[in-house]
Order: structure tokens, then C-alpha cells, then sequence
């Protein structure tokens, strides 16, 4: 089938904030990534997840402490993130999108005791994640 290309283009809003990661540190980002995972494989789209959740955890959790301001692990590991790129081959429409971000939502209510998260920078994160998974988007509907 053929890709949908959201009008409103890639993300234009700033990434998170770089002070993110010396005050959560790494530990705190994968266990965040893996709880959020573990939401996401028993929600109506954990059929897209592989039976290994924690281990594609880890991609995100990579991804997430290089732009939280900590080493580049997710290019270091798996090269450029081109991360529509990546999710061409999963159908997501807006109604998928909704469901990751509800699991994301969920794992962030109290991250700044469960994860160590410093709040003043929850609401910029919420809105990169707002932002950068309607540029997921690749099926219309
Ligand atoms: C719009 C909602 C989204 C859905 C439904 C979705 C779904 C998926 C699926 C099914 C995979 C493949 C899992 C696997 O086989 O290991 C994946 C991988 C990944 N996703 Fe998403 N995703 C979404 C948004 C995002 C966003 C906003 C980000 C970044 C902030 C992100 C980061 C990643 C990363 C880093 C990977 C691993 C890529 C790889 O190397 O294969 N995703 N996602």
C-alpha cells in the first residue's frame, strides 16, 4: 500500500531538553522505555510489537538518552534513526498514533518520582512526542 505524507510536514518544534539525561540518568530512561513498551504490547496495537518487548525498548531508550542530552547510542548502534523511514513498514494511522501516545501518557503520569523525570521539562517532552508521532503517521484515516 502507499504511504500517507502528513501535510504538516516533519516535526518543526525544538527536541527535549539536553539536561534531561545528567538529571534522569540511563538507567531511569530504559526502565521508562521498557514500562512504556510493556503498555504498548497490551494495548489495541501491541500486535505491531515484536514477542521481545524489552529488547525493541531498548532502540527507543537509545534513541531518547542521545537527544536527552547523553551519548549518541541509537546511531552508534543502529545508524541514522530516519525514523519514518523505519516505521514505513507498519501500518499507522492517527487512531494507532493516539494509542502510543495514551501508553506514553500513561507511563509519564508521576515520572518525576517513578523515573526521576524533572517536571519543569514534562510539558516540552509531551510536546515533542505530540509532534513527532503525527510525522509517524503513514496511513490516512
Ligand atoms: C505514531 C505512533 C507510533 C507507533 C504506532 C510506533 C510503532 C512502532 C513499531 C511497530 C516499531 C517496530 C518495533 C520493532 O519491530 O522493534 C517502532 C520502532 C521504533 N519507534 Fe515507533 N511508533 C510510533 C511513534 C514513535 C515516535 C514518536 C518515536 C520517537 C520519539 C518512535 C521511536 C521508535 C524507535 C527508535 C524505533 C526503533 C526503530 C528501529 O530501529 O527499528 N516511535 N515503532
Amino acid at each position: 500500500m502507499e504511504a500517507w505524507t502528513p501535510p504538516s510536514g516533519p516535526p518543526k518544534g525544538p527536541p527535549p531538553s539536553r539536561d534531561i539525561f545528567a538529571i534522569m540518568g540511563e538507567e531511569a530512561v530504559f526502565r521508562m522505555c521498557r514500562d512504556f513498551y510493556v503498555r504498548l504490547g497490551a494495548s489495541e496495537i501491541g500486535h505491531m510489537f515484536p514477542a521481545d518487548l524489552e529488547a525493541a525498548s531498548q532502540k527507543l531508550a537509545c534513541l531518547l538518552v542521545g537527544l536527552f542530552g547523553g551519548p549518541p547510542l541509537f546511531q552508534s548502534r543502529y545508524g541514522p534513526p530516519a525514523l519514518r523511514a523505519r516505521h514505513l513498514p507498519f501500518a499507522i494511522d492517527q487512531r494507532a498514533r493516539r494509542v502510543w501516545l495514551q501508553c506514553f501518557e500513561d507511563t509519564l503520569e508521576g515520572a518525576d518520582v517513578t523515573y526521576g523525570f524533572p517536571p519543569a521539562h514534562l510539558a516540552a517532552f509531551r510536546g515533542f512526542l505530540s509532534e513527532f508521532s503525527a510525522w509517524m503517521v503513514n496511513r490516512e484515516g
